[in-house]
């Protein structure tokens, strides 16, 4: 008798299937996936994968930016119903209303965004490249959304006239300068490496801001030996991967419950029964690949 494992393995290869997991999905999950990354990488290996269908291990607006990408691919989400609590912050309508008493505003959209929400946006930017893509839009004035934190710490550093949505991550916003403090002094030696979507006051104590993906490098490369890492828990399972050596330690409430919904039971049944599968109209697609085009163009 094949082991779930097995069985995945098995109907991955029969279907030409490929298999991409957030790095805040469970260690079994990240584990059984062919790639594992940031939003910004999964969505580039979506892009670039000729397999014929994509299993997308992450929230909704992920496998919605994977169709984005890949819109003649069958793109299955093994639960549905994982949904990122910040996505839904922010519609397109809401966007409009606001563009349209700001005449002449860019509107960047964070992906953690619907593919509705991305119809209204001009650019994308992922929380790797949000700076840079700010930074190179011909533009001052700039409408962020949803995220407030990520927008506010953009805002500061680019020096732009940005106009921020009150959207948040729940499990970064939950993150607080006392709570760090505490973990700082039970660690004195750990460097603080923090998500730009953490509170602005918690970023200003950090060491070190990046994706969830520029925090592995970071951590991969540094002298240091331990961290105190300010983003979602389940990337202490690919921290600890690359870096035996070295301790990382999270707070307690970091846990995104929607990420971890996911389980090799969901992705077999996804994969056996082809359930889930992402169904995007035409016109949303169209409308929303142009901010992901020009965020990926404007990057060069
Ligand atoms: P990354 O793009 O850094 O992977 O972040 C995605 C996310 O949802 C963070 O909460
Ligand atoms: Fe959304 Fe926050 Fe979960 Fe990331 S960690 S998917 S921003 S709710």
């Amino acid at each position: 008798m094949q082991s779930v494992k097995e069985r995945i393995l098995d109907i991955k290869k029969q279907k030409n299937a490929i298999i991409l997991a957030h790095s805040y999905t469970s260690p079994e999950v990240q584990d059984i996936a062919d790639f594992v990354g940031d939003s910004l990488g999964l969505s580039q290996k979506a892009a670039a994968t000729d397999a014929d269908i994509i299993v997308f291990c992450g929230v909704s607006f992920m496998g919605e930016t994977a169709k984005i990408l890949s819109s003649k691919k069958k793109v299955l989400l093994p639960e549905p119903e994982a949904k990122c609590a910040m996505a839904s912050m922010c519609s397109a309508e809401q966007i409009r209303q606001v563009k349209a008493n700001r005449p002449g505003a860019t509107v960047v959209a964070y992906v953690n965004t619907t593919a509705e929400t991305k119809t209204a946006a001009d650019y994308c930017c992922t929380s790797a490249n949000a700076l840079n893509v700010v930074n190179q839009i011909p533009n001052d004035k700039i409408i962020f959304v949803p995220d407030s934190n990520l927008g506010r710490y953009v805002k500061e550093k680019s020096g732009k006239d940005i106009v921020l949505w009150s959207g948040f991550c729940p499990i970064h916003q939950c993150v607080t300068v006392r709570q760090v403090q505490e973990m700082k002094r039970l660690h004195p030696d750990a460097e603080i490496a923090a998500h730009p979507e953490c509170r602005i006051d918690v970023l200003n104590i950090a060491d070190y801001i990046g994706s969830t993906e520029a925090i592995l490098k970071h951590c991969m490369a540094s002298d240091k030996k331990e961290f105190i890492v300010l983003t979602e828990s389940g990337m202490g399972h690919r921290l600890q991967e690359f870096c035996p050596d070295k301790k990382f330690y999270f707070t307690n409430a970091s846990v995104c419950t929607t990420m971890k919904m996911i389980s090799l039971e969901s992705i077999l049944d996804c994969l056996e029964n082809e359930t889930g599968e992402i169904i995007l109209d035409d016109k949303v697609i169209e409308e929303a690949y142009l901010p992901v085009k020009r965020m990926t163009d404007i990057l060069g």
